[in-house]
């Protein structure tokens, strides 16, 4: 079976960050928003952490003809039942969690038509979940769309291949505001993940760039 291509698509500010210290993390345009459905519309499946949906409750649909299964990583299962992932029901939704888990949430969140995937002791095992994702979903592209924990997570893992990120024209500041990858980062240069520009695109209406770039492997 083959490697699915994982990609991240977030838009950060020219700061680097996810969203502002209280939380406000919709700054792209319409334009960028629309082409982020269009990435949803090819992707087989979206990930996302539990805090994103906790702050930003998002649909993760492409509000297109097909939509992606929707994936949140929870590894204490704190997501609340009125998600809109879970109360949505326009596309499947996963939420892959851990041993830690509380039965009684697993089985309330099942109620509602939403898999639950357990997936580690301690913590959720992402190489697990994208070789699931392949096996039992054919997913082929898969997106991982933050927050800045869960992209570091991924990153440390190796399991990326593809960033695309759109910068948008403003300043977030802030030593607490999320960026796009946070966790305990690489020690030195040596740990550091490399990448190669692949493409620069402007949004020129509305002053954003977007990067793509491959994640350089095997240094
Ligand atoms: N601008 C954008 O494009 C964009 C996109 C997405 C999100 N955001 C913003 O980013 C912020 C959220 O980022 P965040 O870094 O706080 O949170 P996050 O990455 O959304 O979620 C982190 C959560 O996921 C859990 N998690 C991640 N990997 C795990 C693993 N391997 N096993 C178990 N649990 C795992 C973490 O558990 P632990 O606590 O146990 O580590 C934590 O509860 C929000 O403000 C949101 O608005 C912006």
């Amino acid at each position: 079976m083959e490697k699915p291509l994982v990609r991240i698509v977030c838009a950060i500010s020219v700061d680097g960050k996810l969203a502002s210290i209280e939380g406000y993390s919709s700054f792209s345009s319409q334009q960028d928003r629309e082409r982020l459905f269009k990435l949803r519309e090819e992707a087989d499946a979206v990930i996302v952490g539990a805090n994103t949906i906790l702050n930003d409750n998002p649909l993760l649909t492409s509000r297109g003809k097909r939509n992606p299964i929707r994936v949140v990583i929870d590894g204490q299962l704190k997501i609340p039942l009125n998600a809109r992932v879970v109360t949505d029901k326009s596309a499947l939704t996963i939420v892959a969690t851990t041993a830690k888990a509380e039965q009684g949430k697993i089985a309330r969140l099942r109620e509602k038509g939403v898999e639950v995937w357990i997936l580690g002791d301690t913590r959720v095992d992402l190489k697990k979940l994208i070789s699931k994702l392949a096996a039992r979903y054919e997913c082929k592209v898969i997106q991982v769309e933050g927050g800045g924990r869960t992209n570091w997570e991924f990153l440390k893992e190796g399991l990326i291949d593809e960033l695309q990120l759109t910068i948008a024209p403003i300043i977030l500041g802030g030593e607490r505001a999320p960026t796009l990858v946070d966790g305990e980062g690489f020690k030195g240069l040596e740990d550091c993940i490399r990448l190669e520009l692949k493409s620069i695109e402007t949004l020129r209406s509305s002053s954003e760039a977007i990067l793509s770039f491959r994640v350089l492997k095997g240094k």
